[in-house]
């Protein structure tokens, strides 16, 4: 008895020559990509895509930091509401350069959100302190909360907006 190999019986050949194979195809898994892109796990152990989809860090924002992402060079879009930038790339047709919203590209929407307006007279300057939308009227910052869900269900945060100084 003890830690033998009796390759004497089928059965124990069949079961070692299995545990080998199984060995090779953990240290040289194979590499052929499968005909349809598998979905479960035990489909395609071995499989990589060619690249992952771009990590979204969250970072802190000021109104400079925040301005080149205005999609203009084709890059990503990115706004902020009340203080939270949300990464709007997806939605460069609303918020790229031709789009309606294109004036909140790279910058602070919360007073063009809260008053449904969409002109450039919104916007606060860039070398500014952040607008602090203390003037609002409550039905305004209503209209700002429905823009944040909005953004929050649809879009990914990834920053949070800050004064050029706090940085
Ligand atoms: C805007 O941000 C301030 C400060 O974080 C918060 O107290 C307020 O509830 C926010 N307003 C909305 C409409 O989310």
């Amino acid at each position: 008895m003890g830690l033998t190999f009796d390759l004497g019986t089928p059965v124990n050949t069949a079961l070692f020559l299995y545990i080998l194979y199984s060995v090779q195809r953990i240290i040289i898994p194979p590499t052929s990509k499968p005909a349809t892109t598998p979905h479960e796990f035990k489909q395609g152990y071995s499989w990589k895509p060619k690249s992952h989809p771009p990590t979204v860090m969250f970072r802190t924002y000021t109104p400079k930091t925040l301005a080149p992402f205005n999609g203009l060079d084709g890059g990503r879009i990115l706004l902020a509401i009340n203080g939270t930038v949300f990464d709007v790339t997806a939605g460069r047709n609303f918020y790229g350069p031709n789009g309606m919203y294109g004036n909140f590209a790279g910058r602070d929407a919360s007073r063009g959100m809260a008053k449904q307006s969409f002109d450039l007279d919104m916007l606060t300057p860039i070398d500014q302190p952040l607008d602090d939308l203390s003037d609002l009227r409550q039905d305004e910052i209503d209209n700002m909360k429905g823009w944040i869900d909005h953004f929050s269900n649809k879009y990914i945060v990834c920053g949070k907006l800050v004064n050029n100084d706090d940085i």
